[in-house]
């Protein structure tokens, strides 16, 4: 299998570049429904990422569809996207759902698939993909998306602990758009341009610190475990310092925090 970071790596360019590698054997495809990017993933027989595609996203809130027909209409067209420039067609896909949702929720994400033609072949909890693509079983994952922030504990590869808080890269764009008289999409650009970095972490600095401040309260009993952050809401050059010094432990962020549970997804798991 291929060293999990160059996976990454070679996915992030992947999904930003809508460029395709050959696959060899047959290909797996991932939904990662997120509340800001839905992301696909495919990979081949190897577990090596040939491509993906994404688009920003309004269908999912707080771990549920708001969206159905949107949520539908969005994963088919990058569905169709993908198989047309890998030349496949998919007929099943591996979909990501929230840790800790209720069997009822779970199930408007494999409806999602279904709607879509396609058979949900397995259901993976978020963290767990993260940590797939990782190449970790055991660890603290800390996912810092657009709405919520989960911390989650793995052992074995499976979550044995999780909790999730309502705060997200939304809640750092209002902050900074209401500190700075900007319009919402104005302070959008300005959170994501790392020319702005400074003044970005000046007004979001408290949003981070208590979403590690969370973490270290759900896992201040598991200090043997690593501890991953992931999650676009991540990618501040300072996020994994200003977590070090609340958790008081290292902290590893890979270079494309975005990335892991979308193509986690789609990776096979060893299992019996
Ligand atoms: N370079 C960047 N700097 C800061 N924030 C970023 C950057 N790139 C993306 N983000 C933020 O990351 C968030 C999206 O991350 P991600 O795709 O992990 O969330 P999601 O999975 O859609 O949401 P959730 O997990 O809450 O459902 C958005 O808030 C976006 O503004
Ligand atoms: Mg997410």
């Amino acid at each position: 299998m291929p060293a999990p970071t160059s996976s990454l790596a070679r996915f992030a360019r992947q999904v930003r570049a809508g460029k395709t590698a050959t696959p060899k054997g047959a290909v797996r495809l991932g939904v990662d429904l997120g509340t800001g990017n839905i992301v696909l993933a495919a990979v081949d027989a190897g577990n090596r990422p040939v491509g993906g595609a994404w688009t920003r996203s309004t269908v999912v809130r707080d771990g549920v569809v708001v969206d159905w027909a949107g949520a539908v209409r969005a994963v088919g067209r990058l569905r169709d996207d993908l198989a047309r420039r890998l030349g496949v067609t998919f007929r099943e896909a591996a979909v990501a759902i929230p840790p800790g949702i209720d069997a009822g929720t779970a199930k408007v994400f494999t409806n999602v698939l279904e709607a879509c033609g396609l058979e949900a072949a397995e259901v993976v909890d978020e963290p767990v993909a993260a940590a797939t693509a990782l190449g970790v079983a055991d660890g603290v994952v800390i996912d810092v998306g657009h709405g919520t922030t989960g911390v989650s504990v793995l052992r074995d590869g499976a979550v044995v602990r999780s909790v999730d808080e309502a705060t997200g890269g939304h809640h750092m764009t209002l902050v900074l758009s209401g500190g700075l008289r900007l319009d919402y999409e104005e302070a959008e650009s300005l959170k994501r341009d790392p020319a702005e970095e400074g003044l970005v972490i000046g007004l979001i600095r408290p949003t981070l610190e208590k979403m590690a401040t969370i973490a270290a309260r759900a896992t201040a009993d598991q200090a043997d475990l690593p501890v991953y952050l992931v999650g676009g809401s991540s990618s501040f050059a300072q996020a994994p310092s200003i977590f070090e010094a609340v958790l008081g432990r290292p902290v590893s962020r890979p270079d494309e925090p975005l990335f892991p549970t979308p193509l986690g997804t789609a990776m096979r798991r060893n299992r019996d």
